[in-house]
């Protein structure tokens, strides 16, 4: 089979201790107005405030918006973009978690196009370039700040939605591992975990037939030759950084692995997409208001279990880039001992075992089947092709904590 790659990309990308300072230049090149989507907490901070005198001493006018809310509601969009207004905005500099970023990215495409929120959800929706964006994670989890997309929560959808266009990416992403250092252990494991489900998710992907339309048709275009590159990239880095950095937020050297890793899936998943964790994971938060990290990281394993037969050999070279060392017999055993070690990194940084630890009751099951079938982008990545009896049995192994039941019976096997 021929090669075929793709990559969705902000034009600049920064990566490294202190690279927080590369901001005013970048700010000044930007614009001459720049609005600053953050947080109530990160707009208090010092190191926040040390940033943004460094912008003004640029040159550059500077309004703060502090209301970003976490998971974000869409209200707090639509107060950033009447503030953004009336400051008469030309730019947009997203400083925080996800949630921050997704904000920025949402406020400037809405300065930019009008309108609110709902008219951009799905897919290239969004008419053309929003207003010059700059992103400044402070967790290293989302990789929202090199993403094609937003994520939103609106009283009037049941679940989480997404805006995905080329457009949303960030013209600059500067990435700081030293912002995250005052991440706490639980925040540090379910936005790592978000990261490694990225990478997974990305790297076991489906492969769509590469026709002349196919950058125009998705937005996430199945696993190719770049998105591999950076996903392995990033189960290496994150593997090797998740559990450290968790039990000693001091590990800077760890918070420096799990940033590029955070970052690096971002570019993987931001081209290639997610799947069934993402899918399953958006009626759940929804209904137990439990972080988007926690869901997808506990679904991960079995939604790994459930592909093996699909993609058997991708999960072995999973184990490897993770340095797993039990990876003898045959394909699904070496793949069976990957999947093993993903549910025990999780498990050590304090990620939940089934969807019943987080609150999720047996009548609620066949709800979350159908809302999780629902999230139709997310569904159609998936290797193994779900159809509601495949759904059902992923989400009722993860309710029940067994995932033996989920490879496919031998006759049904793809690949093994
Ligand atoms: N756009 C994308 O590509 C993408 C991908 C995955 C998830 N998401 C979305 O991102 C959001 C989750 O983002 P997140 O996991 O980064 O968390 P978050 O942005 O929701 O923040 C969670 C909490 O952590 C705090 N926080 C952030 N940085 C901190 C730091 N350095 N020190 C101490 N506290 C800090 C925030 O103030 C907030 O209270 C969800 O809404 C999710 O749906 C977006
Ligand atoms: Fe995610």
């Amino acid at each position: 089979m021929s090669a075929f790659g793709a990559i969705r990309t902000p034009r600049n990308i920064v990566f490294g201790a202190g690279q927080r300072s590369s901001l005013p230049n970048y700010a000044k090149h930007a614009g001459k107005r720049a609005l600053i989507v953050t947080d109530e907490r990160l707009a208090a901070d010092r190191v926040f405030l040390e940033m943004v005198d460094g912008v003004r001493a640029a040159g550059v006018e500077v309004k703060v918006f502090s209301g970003v809310i976490a998971e974000l509601p869409v209200e707090c969009i639509a107060a950033g973009v009447n503030v953004g207004k009336a400051f008469g905005a030309d730019s947009v500099i997203g400083i925080g978690g996800g949630s921050c970023i997704d904000a920025a990215k949402v406020i400037a495409l809405l300065l930019a196009h009008g309108g609110k929120a709902s008219d951009y959800y799905g897919e290239f929706k969004v008419p053309g370039p929003t207003l010059p964006l700059i992103s400044i994670p402070t967790t290293s989890g989302t990789g929202s700040e090199v993403t094609p997309v937003a994520v939103l929560t609106d009283p009037d959808r049941a679940v989480k939605i997404g805006i995905a266009s080329p457009h949303l990416i960030s013209e600059t992403a500067i990435c700081d591992p030293e912002l995250t250092y005052s991440c706490p252990p639980s925040l540090t494991a379910v936005s790592g975990a978000d990261a490694l489900t990225h990478a997974i998710e990305a790297f076991t992907t489906a492969r769509r037939e590469a026709g002349p339309t196919l950058v125009h048709d998705h937005v996430f275009l199945g696993k190719n030759a770049f998105s591999d590159h950076y996903a392995l990239l990033a189960i290496k880095h994150i593997g090797a950084s998740l559990h450290a950095a968790y039990t000693n937020g001091s590990d800077y050297a760890a918070r420096e692995s799990l940033m590029f890793g955070a970052m690096t899936a971002g570019l993987a998943f931001g081209t290639a997409g997610t799947a069934a964790a993402h899918a399953v994971q958006y009626p759940v938060g929804a209904m137990t208001h439990t972080p988007h990290g926690t869901g997808v990281a506990l679904m991960m394993p079995y939604v790994m279990q459930l592909n093996r037969d699909w993609c058997a050999p991708e999960i072995v070279e999973i184990g490897n880039a993770l340095g797993v060392t039990n990876l003898g017999g045959s394909t699904a055993d070496a793949a069976d001992a990957t999947i093993d070690a993903i549910a025990d990194l999780f498990a050590s940084v304090g990620i939940p075992a089934t969807l019943a630890d987080l609150g999720i009751v047996r009548d609620e099951l066949s709800t979350v089947v159908e809302q999780a079938l629902g999230s139709v982008r997310l569904v159609k990545n998936n290797p193994r092709p779900l159809d509601v009896p495949t759904m059902n049995l992923l989400v009722d192994a993860s309710f029940t904590g067994d995932r033996s039941a989920l490879s496919a019976p031998k006759n049904e096997r793809k690949a093994s």
